[in-house]
């Protein structure tokens, strides 16, 4: 048979066990490995997976119409970064540097920074400006071996603004191989010009923003932040099952400041995802497992601002579907290294390496809603996934600060191929 495009001789080879469904509990950590590994795809899908001398018996390789030579590389789905705050304007270094001199995350925010200053830098940034920005970011992902991200919107906080974000990475998605999953975040803060009457704009994202977003296809999923100090509960409870009248599925940034109840709100309405959870009670985390909501977890934004690590262990000990992320923002966390939060998974959280990758991958799937499509090396999948300048698995979140990425496959093409001592940057 013929292989668009054939991968062999693979130091190693990581995935998910042929299947469906998040890996939970003990299954989070027996990923399959394969040495001397190969992959070929056919159709922009995965077509057959095993040792080169199995793959090679069925897809010869005079007959493929593109080669990839494996040797001295692991082989891995390309990462799904499955919470980042993609469109932002302006970056925001002073509040990195007020924090290192005592001040709080939350304190800058009360005092008019923090996401409200990001959203007055993103209404004056033009749309052209803004769609270029996220592409340049699409390119540096791909580089990172990120082959699928979702990206929201929450610094407009306006319908006008909002939708720019939007529009922005629709188009910047129509100019990059990374697959772009876009959330609505209205509910992020409320806007200076609703201030004292924070009513109003949730009136205002009901009746109008969410069936406009929803009505230009802008959106798959509707996000809210429910925490202290930003959307109570019952106000998430209001904006996501608008959400979902209107066809965007929920998600939720939940308990990350302060233990509100979110995570149990996610397992109410049954949204697609919980994200952060730093203080997630055990019953917030019980009702997530029994309603099946993939936790997010986001350690880069712990460490940078530092705030206690999500209990990880008790998740996956609970039977919690755990997914890793980055939460890329101008304020809570300025890295797009899926490696990295993979990294500070190991380090913070006592996830093993082999929990980690299945975590940024196959169970990230979820996180996004394509679990029966992305995330796995397993046929019929999407054939996204990278090879990466390592021999073992482990050696990637261990060896951090290092770009290991050589070569990236998105929908079976070579999307990036660096060659022997190809650097990104
Ligand atoms: O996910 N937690 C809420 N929102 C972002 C931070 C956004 C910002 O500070 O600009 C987050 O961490
Ligand atoms: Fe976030």
């Amino acid at each position: 048979m013929k292989a668009d495009l054939l991968v062999h001789s693979a130091a190693q080879l990581i995935t998910a066990p042929i299947g469906t469904g998040p890996l939970l509990g003990a299954d989070l950590d027996r990923p399959v490995l394969i040495s001397d590994a190969a992959v070929a795809c056919v159709g922009g899908r995965v077509a057959a997976v095993g040792s080169t001398a199995e793959v090679l018996a069925k897809y010869p390789e005079r007959e493929a119409a593109a080669v990839l030579d494996g040797r001295g590389r692991l082989l891995a789905p390309g990462f799904i970064d499955s919470h980042t705050h993609l469109p932002f304007a302006g970056t925001r270094e002073m509040e990195f540097e007020a924090r290192a001199r005592g001040e709080r995350y939350e304190e800058i925010a009360a005092k008019g920074g923090g996401i409200r200053s990001s959203v007055r830098t993103l209404r004056d940034t033009p749309e052209d400006q803004l769609a270029e920005t996220v592409t340049r970011r699409l390119h540096m992902l791909l580089a990172q071996g990120t082959t699928t991200v979702e990206a929201k919107s929450g610094y407009g906080l306006s319908l006008e603004a909002e939708g720019k974000q939007l529009r922005a990475i629709r188009r910047a998605a129509e100019r990059s191989e990374v697959e772009v999953i876009p959330t609505f975040l209205g509910a992020h803060e409320v806007p200076d010009e609703h201030r004292g009457r924070r009513e109003t704009y949730i009136d205002l994202l009901v009746e109008e923003m969410i069936p406009a977003v929803a009505k230009d296809g802008l959106a798959r999923f509707c996000d809210v932040f429910c925490d202290r100090g930003v959307f109570s509960v019952e106000e998430a409870r209001r904006i996501l099952l608008s959400g979902r009248k209107h066809g965007l599925e929920p998600k939720l940034h939940a308990d990350e400041l302060a233990d509100v109840g979110a995570a149990r709100l996610a397992a109410e309405i049954g949204a697609v995802s919980a994200d952060h959870l730093l203080h997630a009670s055990d019953e917030g985390l019980a009702a997530m497992a029994s309603a099946g909501v993939v936790a997010v977890l986001l350690p880069g934004t712990a460490f940078t601002l530092g705030l206690p690590y999500a209990r990880a262990r008790s998740m996956v000990e609970r039977g919690v579907a755990v997914a890793l992320a980055t939460d890329w923002n101008p304020g809570s966390n300025m890295s797009s290294s899926m490696p990295l939060a993979m990294t500070l998974a190991v380090t913070q959280m006592r996830l093993s390496p082999a929990e980690a990758w299945m975590a940024a991958t196959a169970n990230a799937a979820y996180a996004v809603g394509e679990g029966g499509r992305l995330g796995r090396l397993q046929p019929g999948w999407q054939a996204d996934f990278c090879l990466l300048d390592a021999a073992d698995y482990r050696h990637v979140p261990y060896h951090y600060g290092h770009e290991h990425v050589r070569a990236v496959v998105k929908r079976g093409r070579i999307a990036l191929d660096g060659g022997d001592g190809w650097r990104c940057f």
